[in-house]
């Protein structure tokens, strides 16, 4: 029996990157999966579409629907999730994986990329959660997963790239620190109704195309790289299980519980939490 068998769920940001990657592998579990972005077809130099996503999923045999929403605005996210239930039903599970970047130091950053950053990153997250939440405890089960990052603490000294990329990382990674502080108290609010919330961040860099500004350092240190289908893998274990409240990290979570990595469409076993990273993931 597949892991997410008659299973419906959201992932946001699902029109290239770890969300199309979660989105897809969703699919090969048995999961009707509503994958969302801020457009349907291609927008800038961007490679992947929403409208492709769906399309590759549902060529491969799976149940797959896009819903367009720009989660940096408030009402276009007001309605995310009834919309999203209008294709398959009630969800069963969330994955607020969407989230926008702009790299500035932390004495500088503007009023305006602060405000983007924390709608897209985190009151997007708790919007969706908000509307899904009456439905999952009425139901008493749901599983609500927030994509993560390491940055959201300062690294380690000595750091794996320069000082001034540590620091302009920052304002970024204090949008990642509210979404883990966040979810933490979400999760033990909710856990006594059946419902299981964590965060996931991947461990390393992913070299999914919003992470190519730092393909420089992915290419001196391949250690600092993992492949997609970890996160994939993560986050299957995190929306099938009954984990409450874990700031997770995706190999250690893999380790720690033993996991196969498995390719995206569930079919062959990849390895283990040492399986190491392409420099190409799929798109
Ligand atoms: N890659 C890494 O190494 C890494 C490391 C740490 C954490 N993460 C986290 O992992 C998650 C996915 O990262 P990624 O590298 O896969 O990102 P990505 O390649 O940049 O993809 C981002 C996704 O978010 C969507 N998105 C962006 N702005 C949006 C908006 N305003 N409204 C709705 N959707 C929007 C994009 O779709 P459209 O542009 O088509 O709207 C796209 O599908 C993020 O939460 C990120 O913070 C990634």
């Amino acid at each position: 029996m597949s892991a997410l068998a008659g299973k419906i769920a959201l992932v946001t940001g699902a029109s290239r990157g770890i969300g199309k990657a979660i989105a897809t592998r969703f699919a090969a579990e048995g999961a009707a999966v509503v994958l969302s972005a801020s457009r349907l077809g291609s927008h800038g130099d961007q490679p992947g579409t929403l409208e492709k996503s769906v399309a590759e999923i549902s060529t491969a045999g799976g149940r797959a629907a896009a819903e367009v929403a720009n989660l940096s605005e408030i009402e276009a996210r007001a309605d995310l999730v009834s919309r999203a239930e209008a294709h398959f039903g009630p969800l069963d599970i969330i994955v607020n994986n969407a989230a926008v970047s702009k790299m500035q130091l932390p004495s500088q950053v503007s009023a305006s990329d602060r405000s983007w950053m924390f709608d897209v990153n985190v009151n997007a997250p708790v919007d969706l959660a908000q509307q899904a939440l009456p439905g999952m405890r009425e139901r008493g089960r749901g599983w609500i997963l927030n994509i993560s990052s390491s940055t959201s603490q300062q690294p380690l000294v000595p750091y794996p790239d320069s000082h001034m990329a540590a620091n302009i990382i920052c304002p970024y990674g204090a949008t990642k620190a509210a979404l883990d502080r966040y979810t933490e108290g979400l999760a033990h609010e909710v856990a006594g109704d059946g419902i299981y919330v964590n965060t996931l961040a991947p461990e390393a860099i992913v070299l999914t195309p919003g992470a190519a500004y730092v393909r420089d350092i992915a290419e001196r240190r391949p250690d600092l790289v993992e492949p997609i289908e970890m996160m994939a893998e993560a986050a299957l274990a995190l929306c099938s299980g009954q984990h409450v409240g874990l700031v997770s990290y995706s190999r250690q979570l893999v380790h720690s519980l033993g996991l196969s990595v498995h390719s995206l469409d569930g079919r062959e076993i990849l390895g283990d939490a040492f399986l190491p990273a392409r420099l190409d993931p799929p798109a």
